[in-house]
């Protein structure tokens, strides 16, 4: 399995393909869902196309459904992409992918469950050790049953045995610790792969690189010249589908309390000991716990109404979703400021914004430089601003001033750009599920969450949830489309973020 000490993103491929006699089966519980369709599956086939899993995996798919396995294989192909050589290795693969379907809270089911998997190891390696990943594609409800059954009946004896849970992970510190004790109470921490796919995205990864590689960055990396961080992630959808579980959980858990709070702690770490899985985790609780809870007067909440010349839709407001209460408070829009009271970061506002049903689809990271010293220029200058673009089309640029090529003495903005799609040709980079689930197999933990940090996540937000729900905070409205709210704009001016609205940017000349 991967070595602790091996660089991030490396794929030490002779430990996944140097044990042949080894037996693999991959448990996919909701196999019958949406998340099993749409991104389970995809990502286990292309790992399968790769030659990136461990030779002869089994993938059996378990859900309450009554269907068969080719009704399986019928339901996910289409979501299976194949290019024009693919044609006979995804065949391959679907043989690998069955069905059966049983109860997630009897005894007596789970039982089967085992004898089929280890009817299926025998197959693939008689009397051989057999290796078990669990993936948990259910809602939470679901969650303690499934897992409590898993540990009676279902653990492999002779090779690891792997639970990979999805969010949410509680709805605040109390509910979040009652389900880390049933977890820890069946399994050890080193079993139990908690995912945050933000982990898994390309440029989420590439912090550890920018910023503990580039010597450049050093000494800038604090208070001394960062103004503020500003993360954002927009949407220009609403709920496609999920309203109930949209307004049981809210922007604020559904995206910033973990995926933006991880990227703050990415960029707000100190540099590990060593790029082992705890030595960066480690460095990451430490960060969350030099920060005291959000507090409601930094903070905006947000939900949409219709756009009433919106089409599709954007005619339909949140309230008026099927699904939704008529009178729902939930957010759909949510900008807060984290502090981290710390050495290097005392006084910079980490500003978090996240909304859905918004003007475009971005991700990213914005850190903006403290404001020219002793400024010879006629207060002419901008601030710098890097920025990490984590989607879409993934982007490192750095705004600075230049002086006007040519004979003109004037200055303008402009910037150092590192455009990934211009940068590297035929650029394929990976699904963030395929990576983290290839970790999984690694036995990688790096880019899962742990108790400890979870613990410290639901700190810093629970008070604010609390308010929020408990005084039933009106959320601002706003339409469809929008940018985002001037009311959160504003926020960000008040803790010294600048937005001057002067930058202009075009394609470069290619
Ligand atoms: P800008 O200075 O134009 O905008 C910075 C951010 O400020 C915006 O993303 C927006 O964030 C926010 N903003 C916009 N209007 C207001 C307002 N009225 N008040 C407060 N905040 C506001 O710089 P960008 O870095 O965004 O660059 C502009 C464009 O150039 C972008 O589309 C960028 O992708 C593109 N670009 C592309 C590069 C590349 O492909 N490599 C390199 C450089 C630039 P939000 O909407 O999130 O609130
Ligand atoms: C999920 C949220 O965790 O992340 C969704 O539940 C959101 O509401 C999604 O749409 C965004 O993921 P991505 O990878 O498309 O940015």
């Amino acid at each position: 399995m991967a070595s602790p000490g091996s660089s991030p993103g490396s794929t030490p491929m002779m430990e996944l393909t140097g044990a042949p006699n080894v037996a693999h089966i991959f448990v996919v519980f909701g196999a019958s869902g949406d998340l099993a369709k749409r991104k389970i599956y995809p990502c286990l086939w292309l790992l399968y196309r790769d030659g990136l899993l461990p030779p002869g995996t089994k993938f059996l798919g378990y859900a309450r459904s009554v269907m068969t396995t080719e009704d399986l294989r019928a339901r996910i192909t289409p979501f299976l992409k194949v290019g024009s050589g693919d044609q006979e290795m995804k065949e391959n693969f679907l043989k690998t992918c069955t069905y059966m379907p049983g109860s997630y809270t009897d005894g007596a089911a789970f039982e089967k469950l085992n004898a089929e998997m280890s009817r299926l190891e025998d197959e693939m390696a008689p009397e051989q050790p057999a290796n078990r990943i669990f993936y948990l594609a259910l809602p939470p409800q679901i969650f303690m049953a499934v897992t409590a059954n898993v540990k009676k009946a279902c653990m492999s004896t002779t090779g690891y045995n792997r639970v990979i849970v999805e969010k949410p992970f509680g709805m605040d510190s109390s509910s979040s610790a009652v389900l880390s004790n049933h977890l820890s109470s069946l399994f050890v921490e080193d079993q139990i792969y908690r995912i945050d796919h933000y982990l898994g995205k390309e440029m989420v990864q590439n912090l550890l690189v920018l910023r503990f590689a580039n010597t450049v960055f050093t000494p800038a990396w604090s208070r001394s010249a960062i103004q503020s961080v500003m993360i954002t992630f927009k949407e220009p959808f609403g709920l496609r589908g999920r309203a109930s579980y949209f307004h049981d959980v809210g922007i604020i858990r559904d995206v910033m309390q973990n995926h933006l709070l991880q990227l703050l702690c990415l960029i707000a770490m100190e540099k590990p000991a060593s790029t082992s899985p705890d030595d960066i985790r480690d460095e990451k609780v430490k960060v969350l716990k030099c920060m005291s809870p959000i507090t409601p007067d930094e903070v905006v909440t947000g939900q949409y109404v219709a756009d009433p010349n919106g089409e599709g839709e954007s005619a339909v407001g949140f309230r008026e979703d099927p699904g939704c209460p008529p009178d729902s408070k939930q957010c759909t829009y949510a900008a807060a400021v984290g502090w981290v009271r710390n050495e290097r970061w005392d006084g910079v506002p980490f500003i978090l914004k996240c909304g859905k049903a918004l003007d475009e689809r971005k991700a990213e990271i914005r850190i903006q430089f403290r404001p020219v010293a002793g400024d010879i220029f006629g207060g002419r200058c901008q601030r710098n601003e890097f920025v990490i673009r984590v989607q879409p089309k993934e982007a490192v640029y750095m705004k600075m001033m230049v002086k006007r090529p040519g004979r003109d003495t004037g200055m303008f903005e402009s910037e150092m750009d590192l455009s990934y799609h211009l940068r590297y040709k035929d650029l394929n980079l990976p699904d963030a599920y395929e990576k983290l689930i290839q970790d999984v197999f690694l036995g990688n933990q790096m880019n899962f969450v742990r108790s400890d940090e979870l613990a410290e996540a639901w700190r810093v937000f629970t008070p604010l949830l609390h308010h929020i729900e408990g005084h039933q905070i009106e959320p601002i409205k706003y339409q469809f489309g929008v940018r985002g709210l001037p009311e959160a704009d504003t926020l960000a001016a008040k803790v010294g973020h600048h937005y001057s609205g002067t930058y202009s940017w075009s394609t470069p000349h290619l």
